[in-house]
């Protein structure tokens, strides 16, 4: 086992953060993960396990051991009438998974194409994108618990998924490593288009009879019009989430922003973050190296060489903004460490 000390984790984090590890090791097997975690040097120090680095803002060196999920491999285990069962390992790429579906024509992930980061992470924060989550495909997961090295399988009701949500950022946080995660998979395809954007786009590509492999270009063109690329400048995705506030309070915001963007869900309304924090004039603005993307509100940026911290700071002043002109508390997507 290869253990390095005090490294840069710039590499291993979308938002090219420079802070350093006390220790790091890459693991790609649940063997090797197991002979780490039964190492009695490490047996007090405190862990951080990462996988794309796509989720997470580092805002001081890390004094622990990091943890770099890199377990490979995707593979059909089983099939039936209607469905495919596909098993990958956690430190697989996310949109290289995506991509090996669709070339294999198994549908229910195409939506969420060129998502940042690695399978293991979908599961922890059930990512989504154009009206598909991480939940609708899910199948079940293995994981370690650090505490005794044993194994663990989860269904998709142990995940207790919401939106942007699982048991895993809350009761068990910080309490097991995901290992593999296996999707159960259409063999016929269920479009799912509703989300505006997406017709529009397909209908611009002149597409006629929809495949899903269609359906991940439309995305992918969507993505890469809005989106900054991480490997061009640093970001994490959306850096809140969209807040939920009941009905009434929507409609006391209506009479005053008559434009807002909301989306009734079962008794509450979603607002749309970007749409808010762009009307209080941070679309676009940069700060030294730490900004707000041009495009997408939602998203901050690091130009180069922003700290974890000048990040953060900039997200509490959006957040105390949108709270002062709108009383709306947005919150963090992405992990602060
Ligand atoms: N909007 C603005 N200004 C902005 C950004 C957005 O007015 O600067 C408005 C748009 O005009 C639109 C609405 O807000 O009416 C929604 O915008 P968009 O379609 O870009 O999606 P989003 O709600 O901002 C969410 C996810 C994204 C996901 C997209 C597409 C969250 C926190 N974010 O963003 O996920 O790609 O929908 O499904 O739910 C991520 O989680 O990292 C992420 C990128």
């Amino acid at each position: 086992m290869n253990i390095l000390e005090n490294i840069s984790l710039k590499p291993y984090n979308t938002f090219h953060i420079d802070a350093a590890a006390r220790y790091f090791c890459d693991f790609s097997s649940v063997d090797e993960l197991k002979k780490v975690l039964s190492d009695k040097t490490f047996k007090d120090t405190p862990k951080l396990v990462i996988g794309g680095g796509s989720n997470m803002l580092l805002t001081k060196n890390y004094e622990g051991l990091v943890l770099r999920n890199n377990i490979k491999g995707i593979e059909l285990i089983k099939e039936d009438k209607d469905h495919y069962y596909v098993k990958a390992g956690a430190g697989e790429v996310w949109h290289e998974f995506v991509t090996h579906c669709i070339e294999h024509n198994y549908a229910g992930v195409e939506n969420m194409s060129l998502i940042p980061g690695n399978v293991g992470a979908g599961p922890l924060q059930n990512i989504g994108a154009y009206g598909v989550e991480l939940k609708d495909t899910f199948h079940e997961l293995e994981a370690i618990k650090f505490s005794d090295l044993s194994v663990q399988v989860f269904s998709n009701a142990d995940c207790k998924f919401g939106y942007r949500e699982s048991i895993f950022k809350n009761e068990l946080k910080g309490q097991f490593i995901i290992t593999s995660v296996t999707f159960k998979l259409s063999k016929q395809p269920k479009f799912n288009t509703s989300y505006g954007a997406i017709e529009k786009e397909l209908e611009a590509m002149g597409v006629k009879e929809r495949t899903i492999k269609d359906i991940s270009r439309a995305v992918i063109n969507i993505r890469s019009s809005k989106l900054p690329d991480p490997l061009q400048i640093g970001n994490a995705g959306s850096f809140f989430k969209n807040p939920e506030i009941a009905q009434d309070k929507f409609e006391n915001l209506k009479a005053r922003f008559p434009e807002i963007v909301g989306y009734p869900q079962n008794g509450t309304v979603k607002l749309a973050a970007g749409w808010l924090i762009e009307q209080c004039g941070w679309k676009g603005k940069t700060f030294g190296d730490a900004g707000v993307h041009k495009n997408q509100a939602l998203v901050l940026v690091n130009y180069g060489k922003a700290s974890g911290k000048e990040i953060y700071d900039l997200s509490q002043r959006i957040m105390d903004s949108v709270n002062e002109k709108f009383g709306v508390k947005l919150e963090r997507e992405v992990n602060i460490v």
